[in-house]
């Protein structure tokens, strides 16, 4: 990072080798017989998709046009689709690329897909999860920093519609939807011990259902949501104990495949996002550090209200201009983006005495939810560098 030009920032950089040792470690803590997706909205970079094939099952998209991009991106991959609004454009187009997978999130989508299945690939048989907006015991999800489970929420189809939904689909009303499995993803955010208790009372639930309509349930995803502790950048989810809670899970339900599909931690840790310093102000008691961009390139300290972790890196180029650098005289420095609002905040109260105009600053845990969740024609700045350093399957 040091070594971009200054014309060259702020840059995103991307570590493939870095990504694609992540993976194959997450890979093989799990068990043989749970099917990893890796969600794509948490990063759709045609180049990470890659580097991940290797390790993943396969892609969860939501919307067109992650269906459109992430199959063009790699062709061969398994997808599943889901999101809640697919619009019948939408499900044609899944249709026709054959998606493995449809995450049917209500009965008006299941007819839907019923109808356009029929009129546009009469001759084939849809697989269907049925997503459901489960609850959990009281408390489990208070922690976590999304919930879309558990609580009012536009996500999957309410259980009590759950047998409803089931005869729709077993009554021979809709002949090519075959029913697959059930879906959930409940929450982001949650750490080993929570997500095992979640994916436990997901095929808990799942496995009563079917039992109740004495139909076979082939598949059940229990969702992403793998916490990316942003407060500590060097901590990692334990996917060691994941996967020997999911290795016990698996073995109490031989006849079900399981199926998670976590987005953020597996590339928030390969994505960095490298600026430098334009100004240095005191203001009413506090030290301000101005970069070159901001959150409309790098929202998630914005939308998550977190602190972005980060690197400052001095530069020892000589000052070209007449009058002093500005350098901050304390120890703490917030750093700001050029945006004219006060939310356009990166990072409070860092520790950086002496930071000066041109240092630079890497602020980690990128990869993720960070330049394709951001706002980026606001105020109408350039749009940052993209480098992706290392081979991809080097791991
Ligand atoms: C249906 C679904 N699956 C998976 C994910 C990935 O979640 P995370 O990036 O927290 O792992 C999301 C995120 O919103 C989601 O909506």
């Amino acid at each position: 990072m040091a070594a971009l030009a200054p014309d060259a920032l702020p840059a995103y950089v991307y570590d493939l080798t870095a990504l694609a040792a992540h993976a194959a470690r997450v890979r093989g803590a799990l068990p043989r017989r749970v099917e990893l997706y890796y969600a794509a909205k948490a990063n759709p970079e045609p180049q990470l998709l890659a580097a991940l094939r290797p390790y993943v099952d396969g892609y969860e998209v939501s919307s067109g046009g992650e269906l459109a991009h992430v199959h063009g991106a790699v062709p061969d991959a398994p997808l599943a689709f889901g999101g809640p609004g697919k619009t019948p454009a939408e499900i044609v187009r899944a249709l026709e690329l054959g998606v493995a997978r449809f995450h049917v999130e209500s009965g008006h989508e299941l007819r839907m897909l019923g109808a356009l299945a029929a009129r546009h690939v009469p001759e084939r048989r849809i697989a269907v999860l049925l997503r459901f907006n489960l609850p959990v015991a009281d408390g489990a999800l208070d922690g976590v920093s999304l919930a879309m489970g558990g609580r009012p929420t536009p996500f999957g189809a309410d259980p009590a519609e759950a047998d409803a939904l089931v005869r729709a689909l077993t009554d021979g009303g809709l002949p090519q939807l075959e029913l697959r499995g059930v879906h959930a993803h409940l929450a982001s955010g949650l750490r080993a011990p929570e997500q095992l208790a979640v994916a436990t009372s997901i095929v808990t639930w799942s496995t009563a259902l079917a039992a109740r309509h004495g139909v076979p349930l082939a598949e059940v995803v229990v969702g992403g949501g793998m916490a990316v502790d942003y407060a500590a950048p060097g901590e990692r989810f334990d996917w060691a104990a994941y996967g020997a809670g999911l290795e016990h899970l698996a073995a109490a339900h031989p006849e079900l495949t399981l199926r998670i599909e976590p987005g953020r931690a597996l590339t928030a840790y390969c994505g960095w996002y490298a600026t430098e310093v334009l100004d240095v102000k005191a203001s009413h008691g506090e030290e301000f550090a101005v970069v070159r961009g901001g959150t409309h390139h790098l929202r998630t300290p914005a939308t998550k209200g977190h602190d972005q972790p980060c690197t400052v890196l001095p530069s020892d180029a000589p000052w070209p201009h007449p009058w002093p650098r500005p350098a901050a005289r304390g120890e703490r420095v917030t750093l700001t983006g050029q945006l004219c609002t006060p939310k356009d905040l990166l990072a409070r109260g860092v520790a950086a005495p002496g930071l000066r105009a041109g240092d630079r600053v890497a602020f980690g845990l990128a990869g993720a939810y960070a330049w394709n969740i951001s706002h980026h024609d606001f105020l109408m700045h350039p749009r940052p560098g993209f480098h992706f350093v290392g081979a991809a399957g080097e791991a």
